[in-house]
């Protein structure tokens, strides 16, 4: 929409020598101490060991993507060759190879050149495909390139940055290589959106502007988007969700994607938690950060991220997309702690905190799901704080009711370097949720307090296969470089991937090439 504007990088594999390549930088691997790998010989090869020379002066640290940059090789055809540090041999895997990438990226992302051709796809990572280094780096790579365009008075300069990188392989192009870039820049894509509308402040990204950018991305791509209006949802019974909003002057929006694509298969529902500020309501939150609870609807940016990236991929399946939009205010109309509403299941909640809100949108979208008879449904919602106390910044936490949908979600997070991890809803947990005057209360306390939120969820997700993810840690950054993330699009987009690929080969379990 208006604001959230981003430049993005065009990527393309390529099969040419590395030497002979006509580029503004090329980007070569070596590891601290070890073999160099084999297209940084050739590149030492045509300067007659110069590489090496340079190399063994030893500034080249350890740390995998710190770089040096050397220009005007002899023999090389690039203006540049940036050296990326691989780390140790015995210690390369899945997180050196991306932090050598992401390493590479920032320093093409700040770069005067306008374009760079990338050999570090061709290095060997244990057990992974060249497929799944070329996907990784792709979305690294395009990743990278993300700007948000924060308003100022006076609009930043023409920025820097390589604008097309060539993916440089050592044998002919397949049709997969060419698939595999393809998605690793739709889900950089897919994050890009999520980022810009976690990034967009409170006044601007609201209940509507969710759905106008939700019918955007219909248009755009030709699915179907619902937006229910306050007057549906009371029909629908949705007294949780609406309990919510009820103090803000923005009205709240129910938004419903329907993305067909997977014939008449079950579809996979997503849903996320679109909040989009959070003071706490009458709960009122403290003062010191509170801005960061603009990033509340990051759950549902998350969805629309996901939702971009499968429509761009024309990913094979269903997919229903719900997003309950609201904002939490204080007022005079808002929620009382001690008030009883009925949710759409008929249970019925004693709110005795209103900044336990989250679980209140989401228990009615997860009673709204089971109208589309769903394989599966994954909630995604910045929950609560006591997941970030478990996890930190690192790892999403996870909760299911299924052990195939826990593993393919771990899988997925794995695969992506976007990872979560399991916690319990052990049902001697739902004891903690108990109230003298409704079915339940909206809070657990503060012992496992992720832990209760997910079990408040499980009483409404109890018709079909469910999964949540809290990622109230892992959305958004705060300090100097403080901004979403656009996590978990990788995983979640991954997960759809995986989904998809299945469905096509008519198989039950996950065919994607370690
Ligand atoms: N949106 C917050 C959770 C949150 C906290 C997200 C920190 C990101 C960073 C959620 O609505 C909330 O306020 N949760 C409360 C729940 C409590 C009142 C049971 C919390 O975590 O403190
Ligand atoms: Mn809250
Ligand atoms: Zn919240």
């Amino acid at each position: 929409m208006a604001h959230a504007k981003n430049h993005q990088v065009e990527l393309t594999p390529e099969c040419s020598s590395p030497e002979a390549v006509r580029t503004g930088i090329l980007v070569i691997g070596a590891f601290a101490d070890g073999p160099l790998p084999s297209l940084s010989q050739k590149v030492d090869a045509a300067t007659k060991g110069r590489l090496a020379t340079v190399l063994k002066r030893g500034d080249l640290e350890e740390k995998p993507g710190s770089s040096i940059l050397l220009h005007d090789l002899p023999g090389i055809s690039a203006e540049r060759v940036l050296v990326v540090s691989l780390g140790t041999p015995d210690t390369f895997g899945d997180r050196a190879f991306r932090e050598a990438v992401s390493g590479a990226a920032k320093v093409l992302a700040k770069s005067t050149a306008k374009d760079a051709a990338v050999t570090l796809a061709e290095i060997e990572v244990p057990g992974r495909s060249y497929a799944w280094r070329l996907q990784e780096a792709s979305r690294v790579l395009a990743d990278a390139a993300y700007c948000f365009h924060a308003q100022r008075a006076k609009p930043a300069k023409a920025v820097r940055g390589v604008r097309e990188i060539t993916l440089l392989s050592s044998g002919r192009v397949s049709e997969e290589d060419n698939r595999a870039v393809h998605r690793g820049q739709a889900v950089a894509e897919g994050m890009a959106l999520a980022k810009d509308l976690g990034n967009l402040p409170g006044n601007i990204c609201n209940p509507s502007y969710l759905a106008d950018t939700a019918r955007a991305l219909g248009k755009e791509f030709k699915f179907d988007v619902e937006v229910l209006e306050r007057e549906d949802m009371r029909k629908l019974g949705m007294g949780a969700a609406l309990s919510v909003g009820q103090g803000s002057a923005q009205p709240c929006k129910f938004i419903v994607m329907h993305y067909k694509h997977g014939g008449k298969a079950q579809p996979i529902v997503l849903i996320g938690k679109g909040v989009t500020f959070d003071t706490g309501g009458i709960s009122l939150k403290p003062g010191a950060n509170m801005d960061e609870m603009k990033f509340d609807m990051c759950g549902a940016a998350s969805v629309l991220g996901a939702v971009k990236t499968a429509a761009r991929l024309e990913l094979p399946i269903n997919l229903v997309a719900i997003i309950p939009a609201v904002e939490n205010m204080p007022g005079s109309n808002a929620t009382r702690p001690g008030d009883v509403v009925t949710s759409m299941s008929g249970q019925t909640i004693e709110i005795l905190n209103t900044d336990a809100e989250g679980r209140l949108g989401l228990a009615d979208a997860l009673t709204y799901a089971e109208r589309f008879d769903p394989a599966c449904v994954i909630d995604i919602a910045t929950l609560t704080g006591a997941c970030v106390i478990a996890l930190g910044n690192i790892t999403s936490g996870l909760f299911a009711n299924d052990e195939e949908l826990a593993e393919q979600l771990l899988e997925s997070g794995n695969d992506t370097g976007d990872r979560a991890w399991r916690l319990p809803m052990f049902d001697e947990y739902q004891d903690m949720l108990k109230s003298n005057f409704a079915d339940m209360s909206n809070l657990g306390g503060r012992p496992a307090g992720a832990v209760t939120a997910a079990c408040f969820l499980k009483r409404f997700a109890d018709k079909y296969n469910w999964a949540h993810l809290d990622i109230a840690g892992t959305n958004a950054i705060s300090g100097d470089a403080k901004g979403a993330t656009g996590r978990p699009v990788p995983l979640l987009t991954e997960f759809l991937i995986a989904r998809a690929e299945n469905r096509a080969r008519g198989t039950t379990t996950k065919v994607r090439a370690a």
